[in-house]
């Protein structure tokens, strides 16, 4: 196609989409249902340019097209905070064969058996959390519940040291959220510094890890794994850590967050999940496709690759916002309601085709350990009056920064 051909595509298809816009993500999620219908497909020329998909069936066709078409990088909405070159990270830029040379190591240390063997463990990690506010009546569910608990869960699944787990929570506190109140050149500066602090640590770690004997856990494993017959280098482990605590943590502390906003509002859902065992991990379900944080990228390969009709060229950039593809009302009814027994349709919340998430086991255990723990535990809850609304954040996955919640004082139970 020539760039001529190529403007004028773009130009017919034009409405400029701002994936990282300073508006609710209830407005976001207004404007993706507004262009399903207006423009289903579209271009936005904002940033370095990119597609936009908005409905269930072409988000879906375009994340099975891995390695048939698409690839995965860069897997950024509109490229804009891409921080200059960079290798691909391991595994979610890779594809092809190298992709899945990985994923055969990786797949069998997240299955459901494998994650099972963690649930006492997560189950008191959740407890001494609950210990540490339950007496106050109060707490910021973000800090002290939301971030900590699958920062504990990354950590013990990749076999990271437990006495490193604060250290480790108050990195992913400042990657996720940067300086709270501070400028967006206060945060980056102070997400810079985290990255350095966390490199310098692993350049410790890694050499020792290798000298030492093996476990069964993540990291050990993946010291001897090999792509194209190479072993990983530490640089490519240390980019592997930084994507395990970032996909590990923002997302399951995102559909925590949104949930809790949610359940203090809706006090009468929060009996409802439990008034039947069997009902949680429904439940689970259902909140993972409203509160559906990650939004995917692909590059196209082929020469191009028709959505709807519409023939997109190679090298251009295709947005897949998996929020807009789980609100779509042709599969949801009201989607923007939480209906526990919905008929069920897969949500892609955890994506779909050969990138579909590698721990979306160990997320649901720890959502609905979570989401027991704290029933049992504290019952009902509000947001506390005294204290400002959430604050949502935007970005590679949609969250909450902050919810204060009000209930009952309780006693602590471990100490
Ligand atoms: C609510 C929780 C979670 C959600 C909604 C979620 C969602 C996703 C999605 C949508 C993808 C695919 C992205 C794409 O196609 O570009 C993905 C990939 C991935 N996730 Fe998750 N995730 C969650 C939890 C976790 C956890 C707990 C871990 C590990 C500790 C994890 C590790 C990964 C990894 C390593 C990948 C890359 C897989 C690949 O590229 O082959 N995720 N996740």
């Amino acid at each position: 196609m020539t760039d001529l051909a190529l403007e004028e595509l773009r130009a017919a298809y034009r409405r400029d989409y701002d994936p990282y816009a300073d508006r609710s993500i209830a407005d976001h999620l207004a404007e993706l249902a507004d262009r399903r219908v207006d423009k289903p497909v579209s271009y936005s020329a904002r940033g370095n340019g990119c597609w936009v998909l908005t409905d269930y069936d072409d988000v879906s066709d375009l994340l099975r097209r891995n390695n048939r078409g698409v690839v995965s990088f860069p897997n950024e909405p509109d490229g804009l905070n891409l921080s200059g070159a960079r290798d691909k990270q391991i595994p979610i830029e890779l594809d092809g064969p190298e992709h899945r040379e990985i994923r055969r190591v990786l797949d069998p240390l997240f299955g459901p058996r494998k994650v099972a063997e963690l649930e006492d463990r997560l189950r008191e990690e959740c407890n001494r959390l609950i210990d540490g506010f339950i007496e106050d009546g109060r707490c910021d569910f973000v800090s002290s519940f939301a971030v900590p608990f699958p920062g504990a869960t990354v950590l013990a699944i990749m076999g990271w040291p437990p006495e490193d787990l604060e250290m480790m929570n108050g990195w992913a506190d400042v990657l996720l959220h940067g300086v709270p109140g501070g400028t967006e050149e206060e945060s980056n500066a102070a997400r810079g510094r985290t990255h350095q602090e966390f490199a310098a640590y692993m350049a410790r770690k890694i050499p020792e890890w290798r000298a030492a004997p093996r476990k069964d856990d993540v990291m050990s494993v993946m010291l001897d794994a090999e792509i194209g017959g190479k072993k990983l280098t530490d640089d490519q482990l240390f980019d592997f850590s930084v994507l395990m605590m970032m996909a590990g943590l923002d997302t399951v502390q995102s559909v925590l967050a949104r949930s809790a906003v949610y359940f203090a509002e809706r006090p009468d859902q929060w009996d409802r999940m439990f008034e039947n065992p069997d009902l949680v991990p429904t439940a689970v379900e259902e909140l993972l496709r409203w509160a559906t944080p990650p939004v995917p990228t692909r590059t196209i390969t082929d020469d191009h690759l028709e959505i709807r009709g519409v023939k997109i060229p190679q090298g251009e950039r295709v947005h897949a916002p998996l929020g807009s593809a789980n609100r779509d009302p042709k599969y949801y009814e009201n989607p923007d309601e939480i209906v526990f027994d919905r008929p069920v349709k897969p949500h892609l919340a955890f994506g779909v085709g050969t990138h579909r998430c590698v721990g979306l086991h160990l997320a649901r255990l720890e959502l609905a350990i979570a989401f027991e723990e704290l029933h049992r535990r504290i019952g009902k809850f509000e947001l506390d009056p005294e204290q400002p609304v959430p604050h949502e954040h935007l970005g590679l996955a949609w969250g909450v920064l902050d919810v204060h919640l009000r209930f009952a004082p309780g006693s602590r139970e471990l100490s």
